[in-house]
């Protein structure tokens, strides 16, 4: 989060990755329960709540806004709801971080909620583009004002009653639908979001869960107005995005054989998985099952040597995070990988099209960027200083890049590995990787 100390680390090239982990819980799962727990009646309870600078960010903000919220013991919380309209308004800016699920979600929330408030985040967020959020809540009746170039902070004029919308985001973006669905919640008539290609449909399906009538489909959902929500018992998944450097760094480090324990599986979430299994990945998985209405599995993922592929375009959504990662498993892999369809990473929390091309390069890969996408050539990689641009997937990819080069990596501005990773260098040193502070 900004203000934050520096952080830097070196990594350097690991032995075999091995033993069982489990990673954190699932960041969207986890900011969707407070949010919904904040607006249901009675108590909701989440176990495997994601304690990361984001999530935590949300948590802090609906306590502002009067809800009552315990925390029994890490990675618990209990949240007394104050029903659909309980939320008080406040006068002081509410702080998102580094957090654009928080902002865009909690937008489309206020703005329903007819909340009057200001929204702000720190330096990245603040880059962030958040028409793409202001426009279907402004044609559902939202006063919000935003910066000349449509990033934050957000301005959002309380009172005004909206009316339901159906809509079509230009962008596939699970952060629109659901802005659009919590709005929708408060409005008049039915709300309707078409996408463009599927996307996570957390939202959705949690606000079933707490008994509110939805109708909703890959790609498509609709609710209406003037139901209620209903406390209850969240189970978060560990975070997919979370696993996928440790699949990648397994896959590249020889001889590794490591075991990922309970990781959310939701279908929207994995495109990772089939495109390290088209390079040639030996990822298997155990013990599917599901928890709190999410499947999840163990994943067991043995060292194999990688090829290069065309990643299908209509992977791009359901492996969105996973770029960084992705871009690190192509440098390591024999042959071209190519990516088309992804110009989205240039607004995700650094432009990391641009920031893994110029990181990779700095090491010695052959990299070359496209407006959407990139050509990477693997080949080995020599040691270097690089920057994560303050990006937490950045950072955490570039120390599993740091694994096989062939000296160490000094990686620049890493304190937001935080955000959706706490604890991730000590994790990572205990399955194996050579990664320190410094
Ligand atoms: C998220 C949606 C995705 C993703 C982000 C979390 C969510 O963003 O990149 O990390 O929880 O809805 P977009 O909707 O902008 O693709």
């Amino acid at each position: 989060m900004s203000g934050e100390a520096r952080l830097d680390w070196t990594a350097g090239a690991a032995g075999p990755l091995t033993g069982r982990l489990a990673v954190p819980g699932d960041k969207s799962v986890s900011h969707r329960a407070v949010m919904l727990g904040a607006i249901a009646e009675g108590t909701t309870h989440v176990r495997g709540f994601l304690e990361g600078e984001d999530t935590r960010a949300t948590a802090r903000i609906m306590a502002r806004l009067g809800v009552r919220i315990e925390t029994p013991r890490e990675g618990e919380r209990l949240i007394h709801g104050v029903g659909l309209h309980g939320l008080r308004a406040a006068a002081e800016p509410l702080d998102c971080g580094n957090a654009g699920t928080a902002m865009r979600l909690l937008t489309g929330l206020f703005a329903g909620h007819g909340l009057d408030c200001t929204l702000v985040g720190d330096a990245s967020l603040s880059r962030r583009p958040m028409r793409r959020v202001i426009e279907p809540l402004q044609a559902m009746g939202a006063r919000i004002d935003a910066s000349a170039d449509g990033t934050p902070p957000l301005r959002l004029h309380g009172g005004a009653t909206l009316t339901g919308i159906r809509y079509m985001p230009p962008v596939a973006s699970a952060q629109i639908k659901s802005a659009v669905l919590l709005a929708g919640l408060y409005a008049d008539g039915t709300t309707e979001v078409t996408e463009p290609v599927p996307t996570r449909d957390y939202t959705e399906r949690m606000l079933q869960a707490f008994g509110w009538p939805i109708e909703f489909a890959p790609g498509h959902a609709r609710v209406a107005g003037g139901q209620r929500l209903r406390g209850i018992e969240v189970e978060v998944p560990a975070d997919f995005s979370s696993a996928a450097f440790f699949l990648v760094a397994a896959s590249i480090v020889p001889g590794s054989d490591l075991t990922l324990q309970a990781v959310g599986m939701n279908p929207r979430r994995t495109g990772l998985l089939a495109a390290l299994r088209a390079m040639g990945a030996d990822i298997v998985e155990a013990n599917a099952r599901a928890s709190g209405g999410e499947p999840v599995a163990d994943l067991r993922v043995r060292h194999a040597p990688l090829h290069g592929i065309e990643v299908p375009e209509a992977l791009v959504p359901d492996m969105i995070d996973e770029f960084p990662a992705l871009f690190v498993a192509a440098a390591a892999a024999r042959g071209r990988t190519v990516v088309r369809g992804a110009e989205e990473l240039r607004v995700k929390e650094s432009d990391r099209l641009g920031g893994m091309a110029r990181a990779l390069r700095a090491l010695g890969a052959a990299v070359e960027e496209t407006p959407d996408g990139a050509r990477i050539d693997g080949g080995p990689l020599h040691g270097g200083e690089v920057d994560s641009l303050g990006d937490h997937r950045l950072a955490m990819s570039l120390a599993v890049a740091g694994q096989v080069a062939s000296g160490p990596v000094a990686i620049r501005d890493c304190a937001n590995v935080a955000t959706s990773f706490p604890g991730f260098e000590a994790l990572a040193r205990s399955a194996g990787m050579a990664l320190a502070a410094g």
